[in-house]
């Protein structure tokens, strides 16, 4: 039987949160990332540990089928893959940074200055549209470090939390590209394995969902039931049980987290108590 390969990152920042999406769909994998090759144990999936720089080249050439890999990377190689979905996680930014202090009145400044990076064609082609001629200086890795040590006037690097930045007296001046995490395929896929991917993009579709969405359960009093109600952004229609106390029923529905905390003042207004907020698991619409 056929088995879809997918490309995963050998060690780095996606690493974790790719094997926990896997884990969160059901999807076994031996933790042997040593051996480099792992085989789910309940699905037709088998998983390459590979060097984070390398995955969209394989992806490409049909070695690995799909992987998982930052936006980044992808628009860095301009390897020619079909974005499955994006992920959610590994949130980030390329940016343009200067040293502290240093005045900076717009991208213009950078003409004939001197920019450290490791994504020389992403910072090329931001360069050429804003009509800037700079001298870009490769290196791949520790990128921040260039202008203290007199490589570079300016860089240009991932920026996440902003915290290497900070400790390296930088400021962050112009964003040139927003990434996350995407599930990524190779354009040629034979019938069974895109049935394969099919499966694994709807689990990891109502796993993404799910992770965005709260169960909420309350006690409303009954006069006040349709108030409440009209609140709650629920999927459907909440479900409404009466409660044993007469007078008062409990309301379950499904709501996102964020609109969660916009209306929790409103609905305690209206009366509602008792507020369980809870996890999902899965989620399928
Ligand atoms: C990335 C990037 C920055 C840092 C930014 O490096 O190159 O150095 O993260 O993150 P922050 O804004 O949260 O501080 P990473 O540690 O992923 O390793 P890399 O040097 O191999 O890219």
């Amino acid at each position: 039987m056929e088995r879809l390969k997918i490309a995963i990152q050998k060690s780095g920042r996606l690493l974790e949160d790719s094997l926990g999406l896997l884990n969160d769909c059901s999807v076994k994998v031996d933790n042997g990332r040593d051996q480099l090759r792992a085989q789910a144990k309940n699905f037709p999936l088998d998983v390459l540990y590979l060097r984070n720089s390398d995955i969209p080249q394989y992806v490409e050439d049909g070695v690995a089928d799909v992987g998982i890999i930052g936006e980044n990377l992808l628009v860095e190689t301009g390897c020619q893959l079909d974005t499955v979905l994006p992920l959610g996680f590994a949130k980030c930014r390329l940016s343009l940074a200067v040293p502290k202090g240093q005045p900076y009145t717009g991208i213009q400044d950078f003409q004939g200055k001197k920019i450290a990076t490791s994504y020389p064609n992403t910072l090329r082609n931001y360069l050429q549209r804003n009509q800037v001629d700079a001298e870009i200086h490769v290196i791949s890795g520790s990128v921040e470090i260039a202008p203290a040590i007199g490589l570079a006037e300016g860089i240009c690097d991932l920026v996440s939390s902003g915290n290497t930045l900070f400790q390296n007296n930088l400021v962050e001046k112009e964003v040139i590209l927003r990434s996350e995490a995407v599930l990524a395929a190779t354009p040629q896929m034979s019938d069974a394995k895109r049935s394969i991917l099919e499966q694994l993009v709807f689990r990891m579709e109502s796993v993404l969902k799910a992770q965005s969405n709260k169960y909420i359960l309350l006690n409303a009093p009954n006069e006040r039931l349709e108030e409440i109600i009209a609140i709650l952004p629920g999927m459907k229609s909440p479900t409404v049980l009466p409660l044993a106390v007469t007078g008062w029923s409990s309301v379950h529905t499904v709501i996102q987290e964020d609109k969660f905390w916009e209306i929790i003042h409103e609905l305690k207004a209206k009366g509602a108590q008792g507020i369980l907020v809870v996890p999902i698991q899965k989620m399928i619409i």
